[in-house]
């Protein structure tokens, strides 16, 4: 199958094959990601990466990625700096940038902001982060490191904890892992439990799911704790953050009753609710997460802009 060309809005765009296909280059790319092997493969091409949103290691791991291939990049990381401030459309912005790249990395705060763009652009758009919607490209990373650390996902319970309802990452990896046949336990306070739109897809799907409030009910069984930071930004209202903020913290004391294997993840950023003291366990994998990211962008790129290493 050809993923040339190909626009990654939401992680529904991919099926069960692709994903692996993607997952298995990424694989291959690890040497190349580390610089101990080099490529051309994307010699002369151009990537654009356009961020309305603050990003550290989308932003960066996609420019990696890209030099990595041997590629170059362009961007937008201040909306003050460019015809934005001006009261430019993000059609009009999308119609200039094709016209200077193979590629387009998009991350805008409106949900539906990634495949408004995609229909103005010739060129692939990747959605790296639509608001509180999707962000299929950080889902493959996490897949990415959940095989690595746990072999096949089949049967392995999932603990998500955190801001399930606002979190983008969490939206695009549940219904990821409804491929893959994990059981979900879903652990936030009520008001940032995930969605019912992503409950549908899951029961849909045959997937045994569970709700909790606490996550000293669901540590014991889990072998993938995923672990996300409230996202204040995206709240109407201040008050209703400040009910939840700090209302959940993985320390060692949450540790105790863990599986020895237990893989502790996290798309990062994290504010408070890791605590330091875990980053010394041999469970925290978070920042092995943020490495994997490039090799799986490097896939990513590879396939949808063309070239082989
Ligand atoms: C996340 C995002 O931007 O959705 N980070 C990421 O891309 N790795 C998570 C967050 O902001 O909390």
């Amino acid at each position: 199958m050809s993923f040339k060309g190909m626009d990654i809005i939401s992680i529904a765009d991919l099926n069960k094959d692709q994903i692996e296909e993607i997952l298995t280059l990424a694989n291959k790319m690890v040497p190349y990601a580390k610089g101990e092997k080099t490529t051309k493969a994307l010699e002369g091409k151009i990537l654009a990466n356009l961020f309305f949103e603050p990003s550290t290691r989308t932003r960066l791991s996609f420019e990696s990625a890209m030099i990595r291939l041997g590629g170059s990049n362009i961007g937008i990381t201040d909306q003050q700096n460019s015809s934005v401030a001006k009261g430019e459309t993000l059609a009009d912005t999308i119609r200039t940038v094709e016209c200077y790249a193979d590629a387009i990395v998009l991350r805008h705060p409106k949900e539906g902001a990634a495949r408004l763009a995609a229909k103005f652009s010739d060129k692939p758009v990747i959605n790296c982060g639509d608001g509180p919607g999707q962000h299929p490209t950080q889902t493959l990373v996490d897949l990415f490191t959940m095989k690595q650390e746990q072999g096949s996902m089949k049967g392995k319970n999932v603990v998500l904890v955190g801001d399930l309802k606002y979190g983008r990452t969490v939206h695009s990896l549940v219904e990821a892992l409804s491929l893959f046949g994990a059981n979900l336990t879903f652990v936030a306070p009520d008001i940032l439990q995930i969605p019912q739109e992503s409950i549908k897809v899951l029961e849909k799907a045959g997937i045994s799911t569970k709700l909790e409030t606490d996550i000293n009910n669901a540590i014991a069984d889990a072998d993938v704790l995923y672990v996300t930071r409230i996202q204040k930004e995206r709240f109407p209202d201040q008050s209703e953050y400040e009910k939840v903020a700090g209302s959940y913290r993985i320390d060692n004391a949450t540790l105790r009753e863990a599986k020895k294997n237990l893989t502790i993840m996290h798309p990062l950023p994290r504010v408070d609710e890791i605590a330091p003291e875990v980053d010394a366990t041999e469970n925290a994998k978070y920042f092995k997460q943020t490495f994997n990211a490039v090799p799986v962008r490097m896939a990513i790129l590879s396939l949808i802009v063309g070239g082989q290493i």
